[in-house]
């Protein structure tokens, strides 16, 4: 029940189990269509270049960045926590110029601040945010903050890590020019795996660079041989893990979307009405808490870590601690995909009950 890897569903791990095929197999092949089917389903996109990039979240923002941004370019990204100031150093190993825009950590990131950035840049050729913060619990809303950056000729870039799979994700209808997300949060599969999507116009943008992309492993142009029509090898696919994100993906796309985004909402409610009887609170800005990842603020006077350990030593509870400015004075409590159930909600307030006492 912390900030990720989540459950896994038991099919999944079997599907991870199943004899490997070749990267090349017919069987594979299809498989890879259908993966891509069912990623644009997930991220409500049209987009012809969804696939899974091989690694974990991190590398699905190395290869945002990397594809889109040259030397010398100008980026705006929103730093609410952890993941916003790792974009900045990705996007700064791209040579980008940065303009970051800070909001205090629990907080949305404002679109007036993104506008307000805007304003002192020439040329932005990227604005980035992070959908939903995991280091914090705030989901920033991102639609206003996408037609800022579309009015001013930039690409709009969106970590939805933790958002995919647990919340409404719009790629088309926000004008998500790229996007990554991770396969172990509300995605409930191991982690692995970064299903990413790419607009036309950002396809455009990695086709026409006046330079190579630096990472010779993440560029699209060589990717899209592969995940493409034309099947070129270009690296050996982790086969099994691409299995085990199919099954999570089915069992997602067969829960069907709006019910899984309203089992999320109804898991945090429950565990918000709860965490009030003991005389706790999520801390993320009110209005902006993310279902799927609750900032709980520790009470004065106890040792937030000392808790977690007695959660995972007597009840085998993982939940996860702050982090930056808000270590020891927050406990994550994640309720992502399968750990998104009444069961779990239920143990965690009794054990956190019993553990403060
Ligand atoms: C919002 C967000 N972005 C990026 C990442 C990085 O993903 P990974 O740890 O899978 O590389 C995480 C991981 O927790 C995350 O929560």
């Amino acid at each position: 029940m912390g900030p990720g890897p989540s459950m896994v569903a038991p099919s999944v791990l079997q599907a991870l189990g199943k004899p490997v095929l070749g990267h090349l197999d017919p069987e594979f092949v299809k498989m890879m269509e259908e993966l891509k089917t069912m990623l644009r389903l997930v991220f409500q996109t049209n987009n012809e270049m969804t696939f899974p990039v091989s690694g974990t979240g991190s590398a699905g923002m190395e290869f945002c960045f990397v594809n889109l941004v040259e030397p010398g370019d100008e980026v705006v990204i929103g730093v609410n926590g952890v993941f916003g100031t790792r974009m900045v150093d990705v996007a700064e190993r791209c040579g980008a110029v940065v303009t970051r825009v800070d909001a205090e950590w629990g907080r949305i990131v404002e679109p007036q601040q993104i506008a307000d950035a805007l304003k002192k840049v020439a040329k932005p050729k990227v604005v980035a945010v992070v959908h939903a913060e995991t280091s914090t619990g705030a989901l920033t809303p991102v639609e206003e903050i996408s037609k800022l950056a579309r009015d001013a000729g930039a690409l709009f870039l969106l970590d939805a890590v933790t958002s995919l799979g647990g919340c409404p994700v719009r790629t088309d209808d926000w004008n998500v020019d790229a996007i990554y997300s991770g396969t172990q949060k509300c995605l409930s599969c191991p982690p692995g795996l970064s299903p990413v999507s790419l607009s036309p116009r950002a396809l455009e943008t990695a086709a026409r660079r006046k330079k190579k992309v630096q990472s010779w492993y993440l560029d699209v142009n060589l990717l899209a041989s592969y995940w493409g029509q034309d099947r070129v090898y270009h690296h050996t696919a982790p086969i099994s893990m691409n299995y085990g994100l199919h099954e999570a993906l089915r069992l997602a796309l067969e829960e069907g979307l709006a019910a899984r985004f309203e089992r999320h909402r109804l898991m945090h409610e429950r565990l918000k009405n709860g965490l009030a009887t003991l005389g706790l609170s999520i801390v993320s800005q009110a209005g902006h808490q993310l279902w799927q990842l609750n900032a709980v603020g520790v009470p004065a006077g106890a040792d937030e870590a000392a808790l977690r350990r007695r959660l995972l030593q007597e009840y085998s509870i993982e939940v996860g601690a702050g982090l930056g400015p808000l270590k020891g004075k927050i406990t994550r409590i994640g309720l992502m995909g399968e750990t998104a159930r009444e069961e779990n909600v239920d143990r965690v307030l009794s054990a956190l009950g019993a553990a403060l006492r």
